[in-house]
């Protein structure tokens, strides 16, 4: 049989959503301080891991994850992964906080293409407009009581098919005021489970009073911009004299996940010839100058911003464009879905294509 197998026939990939669903199966490797390696990438087709309950993984949050996407070009007839060598390269970044060893990105490219191949035909259709998204994660696993590094660590690879997660509609969004995600130098920067389950309590009190997203401004000063819960923030400014440029500006901090999303629409706001500026954002002195504001990250891709609201200053900021899609992120997106999905070139070779193995 050739390879890419078709899309399977037992799910509708019109409605895919974003949820867990049965695939063939997961890759796994281990890495013991002993050997000082990392065993060969292996296919498992069990779900349910068998590991002691006293794995650092499990108590003291030793864990760090990914997340990334394979798609179908317009033919279905392959499937390329989107910058797997950046996902790789922060993984060991977040690896190092806490005290675990690196995956080397020959490997964690490898486990990445086996865990893909052999769940092809559960890569969405072309047509669809979803993807699979892929979920890289890492954990101290041998059974251990002093809060020092273990032995034995695991690296997995599980993968599912997935649609859109916010949808592509613009959401309100809230500043989170309560509580601080990261510390001024903590461990904001690297993408380790214990940033995360923190900010659901807020996230979905959040929700539950019609705020689809929430933002965190920097923890020292409450003054900057810092990222929205799951994805990096990006504002618009349109050149509105003669010769002026489109501008992206991009919040920076030493405190937030590097977005590969954002990486990605930096260069490609530059390819259009927009200006781009990364630096911090002053929240209150230029929110509401920006034209248009969007959330950038792999589960959602671009979600465009509708509003904000900081209910300590009574800063409520509402964009033009309402419940439309902005302009300036819709070209944005339709460029990144494009190479994405191979429908444009693919200039800086984001693309890894998928082989079977
Ligand atoms: C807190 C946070 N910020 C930003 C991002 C966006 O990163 P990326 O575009 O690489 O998915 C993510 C998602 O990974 C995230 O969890």
């Amino acid at each position: 049989m050739s390879f890419p197998p078709s899309p399977t026939e037992s799910i509708d990939w019109s409605n895919v959503g974003f949820k867990v669903r049965p695939v063939n199966g997961h890759v796994s490797c281990t890495y013991t301080l002993s050997s000082g390696q990392w065993t060969e990438p292996e296919f498992v087709t069990d779900p349910f891991l068998r590991i002691h309950a006293m794995a650092p993984g499990l108590n003291y949050g030793q864990q760090c994850y990914e997340g990334l996407k394979a798609l179908r070009n317009p033919d279905d007839k392959s499937i390329h992964i989107f910058r797997p060598d950046a996902n790789a390269k922060r993984m060991q970044y977040s690896a190092k906080f806490v005290a675990m060893p690196e995956v080397p990105v020959e490997v964690f490219e490898k486990a990445v293409n086996l865990a893909v191949a052999r769940n092809a035909e559960f890569v969405p259709p072309h047509a669809s407009g979803a993807s699979m998204y892929i979920r890289p994660l890492m954990f101290g696993s041998s059974a251990q009581l002093g809060l020092n590094p273990p032995e034995e660590y695991t690296f997995l690879v599980f993968v599912l098919p997935t649609g859109v997660y916010h949808g592509v509609h613009p959401v309100d969004c809230l500043v989170l005021e309560d509580f601080d995600r990261a510390a001024p130098h903590g461990t904001g920067s690297a993408k380790v489970g214990g940033n995360y389950a923190p900010v659901l309590i807020h996230s979905e009190a959040a929700r539950a009073a019609g705020y689809g997203i929430t933002l965190h401004l920097d923890s020292k000063e409450r003054k900057y911009v810092d990222e929205f819960s799951t994805s990096g923030f990006l504002a618009i400014k349109y050149g509105k004299q003669e010769g002026e440029k489109t501008k992206l500006i991009v919040a920076d901090s030493n405190n937030v996940i590097k977005s590969i999303t954002s990486n990605s629409v930096q260069q490609i706001a530059r390819d259009f010839g927009w200006e781009v500026e990364v630096r911090q954002i002053d929240f209150e002195k230029e929110i509401k100058e920006f034209d248009e504001v969007m959330a950038a990250g792999t589960a959602a891709a671009l979600v465009p911003i509708k509003s904000i609201t900081r209910k300590s200053t009574g800063t409520e900021v509402k964009f033009a464009y309402g419940d439309n899609n902005p302009e300036g992120v819709m070209k944005l997106l339709t460029a990144l879905k494009g190479i994405q999905s191979g429908v444009n070139e693919d200039k800086h070779n984001w693309r890894k294509q998928v082989v079977e193995a």
